[in-house]
Parts: structure tokens; C-alpha cells; sequence
């Protein structure tokens, strides 16, 4: 059976594209789907991609992804990665391996970027490759 992998954005990641180019890329949230789909395709996994301002629905999504069986939730949780216990929580709180993945090098940037509650819960961390990252992350995802 063709395994799911979750790939759940946070806020401001669907203004991809046009959000400051010059540190995210021009690629936007669809086109990193569509790499996504093609590479899963070979790997014969499947994409469910979401994105969301809202916490809140990241911690459902993730609790989703275990109740279904998802083989890896990819999470790009945007600002949240900084701020939010509730996230960090959930990734504990499920058994499903999750991937922190950023487009840019949070560690590289300002201070208060510096502290991830995603990465200290998360299975590993792929961040400032661009959208390349994603399809890093997705093989990491097939090896588990
Ligand atoms: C980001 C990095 C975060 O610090 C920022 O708040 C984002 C995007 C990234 O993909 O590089 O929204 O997660």
C-alpha cells in the first residue's frame, strides 16, 4: 500500500513566491507541490500538502497524521517554529516522524530565530536549501 507523507506549512508560507524573494526564492507553495508529487511518485509514496496561518490547525493536521497512518509528517511551521509549545507538544505527542524543514537557514538570521521548539522535538532538520529542502526532506521521510 502507497504510504502518505504530510507536508504541513505554516503561516505566511502561502504567499511563497512573492514573499521576500530574496530569502525564500520565487518558487510558490504549488510549485514545490509539484516536486513534491513528481518525486514521490518515483519513491511511490503520496503528497498531502497543506498550508495554514492558523496553530492550531498544524496541531490537528499532525494528529491527523498518525491517526491515518502517515509515514512521515515534512513541517515548515513558519514563524511557529520560534514560538509555539503547542507544536512541540504534538510532534511528542505522535508517534509519526516529523521533519522540520525551513527554506532559509533560521541559524544564519536573526536572534530569535536562532530557538526552534519544532526542531527540538522534531526527528531532524533540513533548512537553507530553498525549496530543495523539501525534496531533501522527503527522502529522508522514504528511509524511515
Ligand atoms: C521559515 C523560517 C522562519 O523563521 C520564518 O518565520 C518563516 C519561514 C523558512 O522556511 O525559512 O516563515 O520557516
Amino acid at each position: 500500500m502507497t504510504q502518505t507523507v504530510y507536508v504541513l506549512n505554516g503561516p505566511n508560507l502561502n504567499l511563497l513566491g512573492l514573499r521576500e524573494p530574496e530569502i525564500y526564492g520565487t518558487q510558490t507553495l504549488d510549485d514545490i507541490a509539484g516536486l513534491l508529487e513528481d518525486r514521490a511518485r518515483e519513491l511511490d509514496l503520496e503528497i498531502d500538502m497543506r498550508q495554514s496561518n492558523h496553530e492550531g490547525h498544524l496541531v490537528d493536521w499532525m494528529h491527523e497524521a498518525q491517526a491515518t497512518g502517515a509515514q512521515a509528517v515534512l513541517l515548515n511551521a513558519g514563524a511557529y517554529t520560534h514560538t509555539s509549545i503547542a507544536l512541540h507538544d504534538a510532534i511528542k505527542a505522535i508517534r509519526t516522524p516529523v521533519i522540520e524543514v525551513h527554506l532559509s537557514n533560521p541559524h544564519a538570521r536573526e536572534g530569535f530565530r536562532h530557538k526552534s521548539y519544532v526542531g527540538m522535538a522534531a526527528k531532524g532538520t533540513i533548512a537553507g536549501f530553498g525549496a530543495t529542502g523539501y525534496l531533501l526532506a522527503l527522502e529522508a521521510a522514504a528511509r524511515l
